[in-house]
């Protein structure tokens, strides 16, 4: 298939330019003004931009929690993404507790291959961190996996500070990453029983049983754990101030720090919590305030913060009443996996607090090198993949459940105005995705990930 993109203005990190992109046998081939190439299929991008395929770091599709699994499974779920112009996620292929690592990644596949619309890697998500695990380190690096996650809350699934200690820095010998869910175990817990004592069960309640010094007391303790080991550390799903200062103070002693961080925690507001569909926020870390918003959209202008995912972990209203009239009991996370570029085009583009550009490294670029995947994906280059997302900024329009393809009926963003969509895509060189529909599905392939790039090094 060749394939020949004309007109449109191409944004990478290092600037923007009116170009045409020609791909062939999903490769991009060429990229200049004016491109005659012979191609099976010519798309004019005029008063478009032309970015890499977007990559979203953090998703969870087809999870089983205790109560109950996750909405979206890979096939709905990586519907909504390419729609949204992501070309690859990364999901968290879980390893709980009893289970070796092969068999999660093995379960994994089972569950993404065939059955994605766009390509898909895995981070290995462990409960557990023994000499058996440990061993399995060199064998999920040799299928492609060179990047882990540990919880330090949730009963299933958390490990001990002297686990990450040991993991983290273990995977940096052999140039691997580990990401953290940072919130402190015990002032949590200690904050629940509190809350439940004095009668509250609402939704609320749940952001004030993990304010933001709870986060940042597991920020605080990763960033000491990181320095003791001499080890990169990746904050996933950063949300707040009171985070981000650990994390400057933790550099300035020289550590190495990947933050990530999620557009929930750049648009929504910690009120929305005492909304009668509160539940639908219920997610770890909550929402926040709006100094917390500005401090993460100032921090992502100012290069602070490496890459945005969309922590999707999506679950029906009738799923989140399982926990009805306890907060602690509703189960954790919210969909967005859809609407990410639009909503950091909108409220971080053109609120001024990034540029292109940054948009272009921020949801694509640096995630790639982060993860093992530049330059083959990523960024708009002769060799590198072609996985493209055509996006036109002008095409306002207000999100809802109701347009988009995850398999939810809520959306946290419902009602949320945005300015542009994500037209068309390109997957591994094929349009899959025309005027905004879904044309052809189920052509996502596993991405065999290398070593970190470790940008901050
Ligand atoms: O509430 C959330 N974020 N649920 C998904 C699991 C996690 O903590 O990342
Ligand atoms: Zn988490
Ligand atoms: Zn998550």
């Amino acid at each position: 298939m060749k394939l020949l993109i004309r007109n449109g203005t191409v944004v990478r990190s290092d600037g923007q330019v009116k170009s045409d992109v020609f791909t062939e046998d999903g490769i991009i081939r060429k990229i200049g003004p004016h491109l005659n190439e012979a191609a099976d299929r010519v798309i004019d991008a005029s008063g478009c931009y032309v970015f890499a395929g977007f990559i979203d770091t953090h998703t969870h599709l087809d999870l089983e929690l205790t109560t109950t699994t996750t909405a979206d499974d890979f096939e709905s779920g990586t519907r909504a993404a390419v729609v949204g112009g992501t070309t690859t996620i990364l999901d968290f292929a879980t390893q709980d507790r009893g289970m070796t690592m092969q068999d999660a990644l093995e379960k994994w596949h089972r569950k993404a291959d065939g059955k994605s619309s766009c390509n898909y890697g895995f981070h290995l998500a462990v409960s557990e961190w023994n000499e058996a695990r440990k061993a399995e380190i060199d064998a999920m690096i040799a299928q492609g996996v060179t990047s882990f996650k540990m919880y330090m809350v949730y009963p299933a699934m958390r490990v001990d500070d002297g686990k990450i200690y040991d993991a983290i820095r273990y995977c940096a010998e052999r140039d691997c990453i580990v990401g953290v869910h940072c919130e402190n175990f015990d002032l949590l817990n200690a904050r629940i029983d509190e809350l439940h004592a004095m009668g509250r069960f609402d939704p609320m309640a749940h952001a004030e049983s993990r304010p933001d010094v709870v986060e940042a007391a597991g920020v605080s303790a990763l960033m000491r754990t990181a320095e003791l080991a001499d080890a990169p550390a990746w904050v996933v799903h950063l949300s707040c101030e009171a985070s981000l200062d650990e994390v400057e103070a933790a550099r300035g002693r020289g550590v190495e720090v990947y933050v990530e961080t999620c557009p929930q925690y750049l648009v929504l507001d910690k009120a929305l919590y005492n909304e009668p569909d509160a539940e639908k926020f219920i997610m770890s870390p909550p929402l926040r305030l709006e100094h917390d918003r500005k401090a993460l959209l100032t921090a992502l202008g100012e290069g602070a913060i490496d890459f945005i995912g969309t922590d999707h972990c999506s679950f029906t209203m009738a799923q989140k009443a399982l926990g009805h009239g306890d907060f602690a009991a509703v189960p954790n996370g919210g969909a967005g996996i859809q609407n990410r570029a639009e909503l950091v085009y909108t409220y971080a583009v053109q609120a001024g607090y990034l540029t292109l550009e940054q948009m272009a490294a921020l949801l694509s670029e640096n995630a790639a090198k982060i993860f093992g995947m530049y330059p083959q994906k990523g960024v708009l280059r002769e060799g590198s993949d072609a996985d493209i997302a055509i996006f036109d900024p002008n095409d306002p329009h207000t999100i809802s459940y109701r347009t988009n393809l995850h398999a939810c009926d809520n959306s946290p963003y419902e009602g949320i105005a945005v300015l542009g969509r994500t037209r068309d895509v390109i997957l591994n060189g094929e349009l899959v995705v025309q005027d905004g529909t879904l044309i052809q599905p189920h052509c996502g392939r596993y991405v065999f990930r290398q070593p970190s790039g470790r940008t901050r090094k």
